[in-house]
């Protein structure tokens, strides 16, 4: 144990400097931490090692764009590393659909980005009164200021002072308050903006409530961004969750899997008609970050596009999946504490009861985080259990050997007198 200078994210200083939690070096699925042991990763990092540690074409050409690129920005300049990666980002999202990619350097900045292009848009189409932003209750677009009010879970934004008096949060998958909002709102609301499966939990938005929102866009006039962060890559067993919709989004933010979480980059890509409202006038969008957009995570975007086809990652992916479905569900049905599962693709939340068949609280959680890491597996805390974010390369032997660490896991929250691991 070491408390040194470093301050951690989300964890009370009370544990800082804990060697068990400070990883040192990562390869294939699994992470070595400072006190020795070596674990098997199914958090994918941040949900973003989508191809696995240490992928070696990816590695390759950062290392190309540094030596040779060192720092070629985005900021009132071009780069051909940054036109390369728009190009090969547009061509997997469709470009009969999208047109443009602005590059941004995380999941929060490109909801901040996406909010000022959305009422930008609308200003520029002459109707500056569109300027509400719609989000859902439990969502979360990220921790910076314009990320932070969209995000749906209620994390303090209070407290930090964040704005939200321009933004609106509904309830997902209830079509008829989203239709209520829109009949009393419509005309002032810029864009809905949605993750397609909710990250916190797992949670897809339902094929009815899809089709309304994707309806209702086409009737109302809103524009509807698909906040991808999370699922895109291969997460939830195509390229971008959105590519199963009705309609596609007019904006489609993706971060961590685009570069399998080497170097920080994200992408606001949008579709010809928001493009062609800025050109048709000729108007500058007024956001620009210093390493958004610049050769070295650009370079990171093409190779990790480039690796998705090699490795064929989305089919590579849906296997990892079923064998997690199937491994899952058995453990429902035969672990007392397993309640559920939802969740899509390498996206999964296990739901787990707690004493007196409540809910598992949040100390339980923790608990059983703890117990599966023991067991050695790194899982990601859910709202009432726990999230199964594999990297799409797992093996089938290592989705053994995650689901062996969750019933121990598992088998750890029983009361000491019951037979271990069975009804
Ligand atoms: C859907 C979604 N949007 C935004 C973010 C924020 O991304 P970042 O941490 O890169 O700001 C996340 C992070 O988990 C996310 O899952």
């Amino acid at each position: 144990m070491s408390t040194g200078a470093l301050w951690p994210y989300l964890i009370a200083p009370s544990t800082h400097g804990n060697d068990s939690q400070c990883a040192v070096s990562a390869k294939g699925h699994r992470i070595t931490f400072a006190d020795g042991s070596e674990v098997l990763d199914a958090d994918s990092g941040l949900w973003n090692v989508n191809l696995g540690y240490g992928n070696e074409a990816i590695a390759a050409a950062v290392a190309q764009a540094a030596t040779h690129g060192s720092y070629l920005h985005s900021f009132r300049f071009e780069n051909t590393y940054a036109r390369k990666a728009a190009g090969d980002l547009l061509a997997v999202c469709g470009t009969g659909h999208y047109a443009r990619v602005l590059f941004s350097s995380g999941g929060g900045v490109a909801n901040d980005a996406a909010m000022k292009l959305v009422r930008h848009y609308h200003a520029l189409r002459g109707r500056p009164e569109r300027n509400l932003v719609v989000a859902l209750r439990g969502s979360f677009h990220g921790l910076t200021f314009g990320g932070f009010a969209l995000t749906g879970e209620d994390l303090g934004q209070r407290a930090y002072g964040v704005d939200q008096r321009l933004i609106r949060h509904i309830t997902p998958n209830d079509v008829g308050e989203l239709r209520t909002l829109i009949a009393r709102s419509g005309r002032q609301i810029a864009a809905v903006v949605v993750e397609p499966v909710l990250g916190t939990g797992t949670v897809p938005l339902t094929d009815d409530y899809l089709a309304e929102l994707v309806r209702l866009r086409d009737e109302s006039g809103y524009l509807l961004v698909a906040d991808a962060v999370a699922t895109g890559f291969g997460r939830t067993g195509t390229f971008f969750a959105s590519q199963t919709w009705p309609g596609q989004p007019d904006v489609l933010l993706s971060s961590k899997g685009l570069t399998n979480g080497t170097v920080p980059a994200s992408a606001v890509v949008f579709s010809h008609e928001i493009a062609d409202a800025f050109t048709g006038h000729d108007a500058i969008l007024t956001h620009a970050e210093t390493q958004g957009g610049s050769s070295v995570p650009c370079a990171a975007i093409s190779a990790a596009v480039a690796e998705m086809h090699r490795l064929d990652a989305v089919v590579v992916g849906r296997r990892v999946a079923a064998r997690l479905d199937a491994a899952l569900d058995d453990l429902v049905e035969r672990h007392p504490l397993a309640t559920g599962v939802t969740g899509r693709g390498c996206f999964r939340t296990l739901h787990v009861g707690g004493p007196g068949g409540h809910r598992l609280s949040p100390p339980g959680v923790a608990h059983l985080v703890g117990a599966i890491r023991r067991a050695g597996a790194v899982v990601h805390p859910g709202p009432a259990g726990v999230q199964l974010v594999p990297s799409l390369t797992y093996s089938d032997a290592e989705v053994d050997e995650l689901m062996t660490c969750v019933e121990a896991g598992l088998d750890a929250l029983l009361p000491a007198a019951r037979p271990a691991g069975r009804r």
